[in-house]
């Protein structure tokens, strides 16, 4: 069975496709009507998205592609994240800017709607040396994790350093939240929209390496 780290699918969606998603995202993010997990994001639920047709469509193809990459077969979608993320300040030595994987174990669908190069942020990530490891520490975490970051993965438990997933608007990117990654720094003066599927599974997982 296939394992999914992380991989970028380029052209995911057509140029038109991609500027019609981007003025939708923009008047979601902007509107009164859903709940903001953080400012300059929306999140949706399944239910959610009968108003939303393309937004639901779109959805069954990520989350095939997810199964085909991943060789999972019971995927169910969680929520959708549109989000807006411009540059600001912020601490680098804090989560979610360290190599970590998290808690809750997803897979996930990150589809750029605007070009992502360096200056934007894009995440990043990297193949851990031992997938079980990281799967036996997940499972232990405490409560209070996140204040003692003991999600995060030092150097020393990676293949190779970090590396960040660039691609124009209309890439998707899919992976694995137990692969390694981190959030990117966005530079003064740029920004980035991105819409994230998120899919949870029944059977999490069973490692064969
Ligand atoms: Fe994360």
């Amino acid at each position: 069975m296939s394992r999914l780290t992380f991989r970028a699918l380029p052209d995911y969606i057509d140029f038109e496709t991609t500027r019609k998603l981007r003025a939708l995202a923009k008047h979601l993010i902007n509107s009164p009507d859903y709940i903001s997990p953080f400012p300059n994001a929306i999140s949706i639920k399944k239910s959610g998205l009968k108003a939303l047709v393309e937004i639901d469509s779109l959805a069954d193809r990520v989350q095939k592609s997810l199964e085909t990459a991943s060789g999972k077969k019971s995927l169910t979608l969680d929520k959708v994240l549109f989000q807006f993320s411009s540059s600001s300040d912020v601490n680098q030595k804090t989560l979610p800017y360290l190599p970590h994987f998290d808690k809750r174990r997803l897979l996930k669908g990150m589809l750029y709607l605007t070009d992502v190069m360096e200056e934007n942020g894009p995440i990043h990530f990297a193949e851990p040396i031992s997938p079980l490891s990281i799967e036996k520490r997940r499972r232990a975490l405490p409560v209070n994790y996140k204040e003692r970051l003991l999600n995060c993965v030092s150097n020393e438990e990676l293949v190779s350093r970090p590396v960040p997933i660039l691609g124009p608007a209309g890439t998707l990117i899919i992976f694995d939240t137990n692969n390694p990654h981190h959030a990117g720094l966005i530079k003064d003066g740029f920004s980035r929209l991105s819409i994230r599927f998120d899919f949870v599974t029944r059977r999490f997982f069973t490692f064969s390496s």
